[in-house]
């Protein structure tokens, strides 16, 4: 019996959305679906392992080799900079950065301060247009620091748009669109190299 294939799937939104791919593939899922705390799932069927993470966690363990393979967003991926393959863009997990505040928050601005959990991503994105900034980091709710003065504005994500408008802020422009994206740890690549090639082929049937 070989070893199972190690898959890190970010928790929550992108773990549901994964769950519906594999189903669609014709993988049984019902282990994922139990309503516990548990997390690690053996399927042993398709001699995969499900383990889920913090989504900022998972290019660690799929750099390291603790996993063979991780289903993580392009957003974390270009924060991160680990040392893994991107093989696939599963098309799930669809939104975008994008730079927001107060509409008024452009007006004659020479030294901004931006609110955000993606220091790298925009660091360089303002280093490219060659904008001096001070960038905050934030743990969430990045939305709540134009409200509150803390920042002009902010680098996060938008998906349907609806916390930006409900919060009373606009996007002022758009940084980079991002999906979900199967990666794979360098060694087992080509170690485990037909059991991974099974995975992918699974996911890029039903994408
Ligand atoms: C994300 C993001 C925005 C929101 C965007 O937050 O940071 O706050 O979703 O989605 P929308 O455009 O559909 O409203 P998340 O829910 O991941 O929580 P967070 O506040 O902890 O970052």
């Amino acid at each position: 019996m070989m070893e199972p294939i190690k898959l890190a799937i970010a928790k929550g939104r992108l773990a549901k959305q994964s769950i519906v791919l594999m189903e669609k593939a014709g993988v049984d899922c019902s282990v994922l679906k139990e309503n516990n705390r548990k997390l690690i799932f053996s399927m042993p069927e398709e001699n995969l392992e499900i383990i889920l993470l913090k989504a900022m966690d998972v290019p660690t363990y799929v750099e390291h080799g603790a996993v063979d393979m991780g289903i993580v967003g392009k957003d974390i991926l270009m924060e991160q900079k680990k040392q893994l393959y991107e093989v696939l863009d599963l098309g799930i997990g669809k939104c975008r950065f994008a730079i927001a505040g107060k509409p008024d928050a452009m007006n004659d601005r020479k030294h901004l301060r931006v609110s955000t959990k993606f220091t790298n991503v925009a660091k360089k994105y303002f280093a490219t247009r060659g904008q001096s900034v001070e960038i905050i980091k934030q743990e969430g709710s990045v939305e709540l620091a134009p409200l509150m003065g803390l920042s002009h504005v902010i680098l996060d994500i938008v998906e349907t748009g609806n916390t930006l408008r409900d919060n009373g802020l606009v996007v002022f422009e758009e940084v980079a669109d991002i999906s979900a994206r199967l990666v794979v740890n360098r060694v087992s690549f080509k170690t485990k190299k037909k059991q991974i090639y099974e995975i992918i082929d699974l996911f890029s049937s039903v994408i």
